[in-house]
């Protein structure tokens, strides 16, 4: 832990965030993190320091001096996980159980020295992949919520898989389609791929499934949805966990009161609006696979000839390989670049909450990560599902199916399939012109409406933000932290 600055300023209740260190549990936090802070606390951002690093390199604001943001402030800092990087590489799996070791140490550490400098926390909270953070909680005798990252479709999936309540696809029946309260019938290949026996990464299952273990602790789970858009399988689950929801939580009514904007990119966008505004509305499709996925060098062939042949402009987001990446990223076709000219625009990364919004935009390819799913619904923005593993499956067929926002041009990695240019010619050219693109749109303008209620003042979303914010300000302590202290620990 890096020395913790004597937090000057009017004295707010305190809230400690810890994320895992993965982008896509990182924005959404963050983002939670701003609307605590927005409603009068001070909120503290926490996450190992190799992220931390990242955050502060590519985007400003990122300070261990709290940032007036609404009615409190937000700060950050971040704690060395004493993870040996070069000897370990991408062990995932060890580099989870290390983190469990040394964050609760670095995390309780923390919480007692703010608590030294009269800046006691009354809530710690933390997102999956480090259950962990409740066990700390618990012993300090801190309130402790957890954020799901997800969408309660997968939670769902996750909770019954736990609990063994229901069939799941084994190995003796790896194509057992799986029906559960109040969600349509799954295939076996749309349930989160972790679940699937076939899965190749099923330390990422046990990962996840370490937050069901420690379900009881949290005194609530909030989750990035809201009520309207899966209500029943809300209603069902809230039987059995205190769910929360505040999603979307990237609608954020602060930022349009013009409080400074805190971003929690792990790379520096690449200005890409400029061009956007260049172009014709609704002729643009933007292209992403978020934060981890990875895909195979000749499906990037694939479509990067369908972009071309598809007549539209475009705009592609290819991350840098991250520090997990166990294998070399993929690489544009020779010439690619030259053939497209003017009509294509290839970035590292991109401001995607903008990139969605712009009017030249017609479409988003997508993995259907949870977050690209939220903010592409909320804004209404077409989607083209092209998922990969994890809850990326799950949200395709949502999306598709379900939210009837997307068409579907893959069904991920299980597939085991190239997806060939021709395909995705005709799909982009499916989603962005005709009657099936009209609809699509309609049903994504509709939703949009919904998801902007449910954060408006009075919203279901902002009435469980503000019962949320009421129920940790009057939380009782059971003083653990303050022991802890007089007996010199
Ligand atoms: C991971 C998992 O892969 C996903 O399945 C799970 O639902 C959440 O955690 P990730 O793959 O990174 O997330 O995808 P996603 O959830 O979509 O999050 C990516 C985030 O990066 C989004 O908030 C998106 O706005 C942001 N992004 C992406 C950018 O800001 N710029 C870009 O260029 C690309």
């Amino acid at each position: 832990m890096g020395s913790t600055k004597d937090l000057a300023g009017p004295s707010l209740p305190h809230a400690l965030l810890i994320s895992f260190p993965g982008q896509g549990h990182v924005n959404p936090l963050l983002r939670l993190g701003k609307r605590l802070a927005s409603k009068g606390l001070l909120v503290t951002f926490s996450a190992p320091e190799t992220v931390g690093r990242d955050m502060r390199k590519a985007n400003s604001n990122i300070s261990g001096e709290p940032t007036p943001y609404g009615d409190g402030m937000i700060r950050f800092e971040f704690f060395d996980d004493e993870f040996p990087h070069s000897e370990n590489g991408d062990d995932v799996d060890f580099y989870i159980d290390h983190l469990k070791r040394v964050g609760s140490r670095k995390v309780a550490e923390m919480v007692k020295e703010y608590e030294k400098q009269g800046r006691p926390v009354c809530c710690l909270i933390h997102n999956p992949f480090i259950p962990w953070v409740s066990d700390v909680a618990e012993s300090l005798g801190i309130s402790n919520a957890m954020l799901w990252v997800q969408s309660c479709a997968s939670f769902s999936c996750y909770y019954h898989y736990y609990n063994k309540s229901l069939p799941f696809p084994s190995e003796s029946e790896p194509e057992t389609d799986v029906q559960l309260p109040c969600m349509p019938l799954l295939k076996y290949d749309e349930i989160p791929s972790f679940l699937h026996p076939s899965s190749p990464l099923p330390f990422l299952a046990r990962a996840i499934l370490g937050q069901f273990k420690n379900l009881s602790k949290p005194f609530c789970i909030l989750m990035d949805t809201f009520q309207e858009l899966e209500g029943e399988v809300l209603e069902y689950m809230c039987k059995f966990c205190p769910i929360r929801t505040v999603g979307p939580l990237f609608k954020d009514p602060e930022k349009l009161a013009g409080s400074s904007e805190v971003r929690g990119d792990f790379v520096k966008v690449d200005d890409c609006i400029e061009w956007l505004d260049s172009k014709p509305p609704a002729s643009v499709v933007y292209i992403s696979f978020g934060s981890i996925a990875v895909l195979k060098q000749e499906q990037v062939d694939e479509i990067a000839e369908g972009l071309l042949s598809s007549g539209l402009n475009f705009l592609w987001s290819m991350k840098p390989p991250s520090n997990w990446a166990a294998f070399k990223p993929a690489v544009l076709p020779d010439g690619f670049l030259e053939r497209a000219g003017e009509r294509g625009r290839v970035v590292q990364w991109c401001p995607q909450e903008r990139v969605l919004a712009h009017p030249s935009v017609a479409c988003f390819v997508t993995h259907c990560g949870w977050n690209s799913s939220m903010e592409a619904l909320t804004i209404g923005t077409p989607t083209i599902a092209f998922p990969q593993w994890g809850d990326q499956v799950t949200n395709a067929k949502y999306s598709v199916d379900v939210f009837k926002t997307g068409l579907r041009l893959c069904r991920g990695e299980a597939e085991d399939r190239l997806i060939p240019r021709e395909e995705i010619e005709k799909c982009l050219v499916e989603a962005t012109s005709g009657p099936t693109a009209a609809k699509i749109r309609e049903n994504a303008s509709k939703w949009k409406k919904k998801a902007e209620e449910a954060v408006e003042d009075g919203g279901s979303s902002d009435r469980n933000m503000q019962r949320f914010v009421n129920e940790i300000l009057h939380r009782p302590s059971n003083g653990k932290v303050e022991k802890h202290l007089s007996n010199g620990k």
